[in-house]
C-alpha cells in the first residue's frame, strides 16, 4: 500500500475544519442582531451605518463581517461596505427557506453547551442531559425564546421536505391530515397550499401549540393541538404524518409513541 502524503492544502482545510465552531459563533452573532436583513439585497450599506442599525461598535462588526467574507458570506469592499453574497442572501429572514433560524439555532445556548459534553457519548451518556439536566424538549419548554427559534429552523430546514411531501403524494382524497410532532405547522401549510380539499391537524407539545399564530393557520384550515404523543394521538384522521421526530427518541420510546397509541 503507498501514503497518500498530505498537501499544503490539506492543512489548510483541516485548520478550517478544527476552527469552524468560529464561523458558526459569528454566523450566530450576526444572525442575533439580524444583520443580513439591514443589507439591501442589491445594494451596499457602509458599514458604520449597519452597525448603528444593529446597536453594535462597527469596529468590531468589521472584523466579523471581514472573517465571514473570507467563506463568501458578505463582501465587503477596501473603504468599508457591505454587500450581499449568494450566501448570505440566505441569511436573510426573507429568503425562502431561509437559514437565519439556523443559524440563531445551531450554536445557540442548548446546543452549544451539549456539544461541550460530547466526550460524555463515548461512555454511552447523553451529552444534552449532562449539560442540563433534562433532555432538548424539556430544555425547550424551559427556554421558550430558544424554542421559538427551533421551531422556525424546523420550518425551514435547508433540505426543503415540506415542499417535497407536497409535491410527492397525492393528498386530494384526504379529509384530515394529522402531523404528529408537527411543529409550527410548516408541512401541513405546503399541503394544503396545494391541495384545496383537506383540513389539517398540528398534534405537537402545549407551548409549540401555543406559539402557532392565526395567519399560520390558514383562515382555520389548520386546527392544532397541544399534548404528548407518549400519552395521546388525536383520533378521527385519514392520514398520519410523523415527520423527523422518531430520531429524537430512542427505539423503545420512538415504538411507544408510534405503536401504542394509534
Ligand atoms: C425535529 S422536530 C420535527 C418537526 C416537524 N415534524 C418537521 O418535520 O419540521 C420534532 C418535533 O417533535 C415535537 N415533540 C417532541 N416531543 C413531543 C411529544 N412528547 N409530543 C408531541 N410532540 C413532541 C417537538 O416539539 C418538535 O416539534
Amino acid at each position: 500500500m503507498t501514503a497518500t502524503l498530505s498537501t499544503d492544502v490539506d492543512r489548510e482545510e483541516l485548520d478550517l475544519l478544527l476552527r469552524g465552531f468560529q464561523v458558526s459563533r459569528m454566523l450566530r452573532l450576526i444572525a442575533d442582531i439580524g444583520v443580513a436583513d439591514k443589507i439591501p439585497t442589491d445594494g451596499q450599506v457602509r458599514v458604520q451605518d449597519l452597525a448603528a442599525a444593529c446597536a453594535v461598535l462597527p469596529e468590531p462588526m468589521l472584523r466579523v463581517l471581514r472573517a465571514l467574507a473570507a467563506f463568501q458570506i458578505f463582501q465587503v469592499t477596501v473603504d468599508g461596505s457591505v454587500a450581499h453574497t449568494p450566501r448570505s442572501r440566505l441569511l436573510r429572514t426573507d429568503t425562502p427557506n431561509s437559514m437565519h433560524h439556523a443559524a440563531r439555532f445551531w450554536t445557540g445556548p442548548g446546543s452549544w453547551a451539549a456539544w461541550g459534553m460530547l466526550d460524555v457519548a463515548m461512555a454511552g451518556g447523553t451529552p444534552h442531559e449532562a449539560a442540563w439536566n433534562m433532555g432538548r424538549f424539556a430544555y425547550l419548554r424551559q427556554h421558550q425564546e430558544e424554542a421559538r427559534v427551533f421551531d422556525a429552523m424546523m420550518a425551514s430546514f435547508p433540505d426543503n421536505r415540506h415542499a417535497a411531501i407536497a409535491s410527492a403524494y397525492d393528498f386530494s382524497d384526504a379529509g384530515l391530515i394529522a402531523d404528529i410532532g408537527g411543529g409550527n405547522g410548516a408541512a401541513l401549510r405546503h399541503i394544503l397550499g396545494r391541495f384545496s380539499a383537506p383540513l389539517g391537524l398540528v398534534f405537537d407539545r402545549e407551548d409549540v401549540i401555543d406559539a402557532i399564530t392565526p395567519e399560520k393557520r390558514m383562515d382555520g384550515r389548520i386546527a392544532a393541538q397541544g399534548g404528548s404523543f407518549f400519552n395521546e394521538v388525536p383520533s378521527g384522521a385519514d392520514i398520519y404524518m410523523l415527520i423527523r421526530v422518531l430520531h429524537d427518541w430512542s427505539d423503545e420510546d420512538g415504538s411507544v409513541a408510534i405503536s401504542e397509541r394509534w
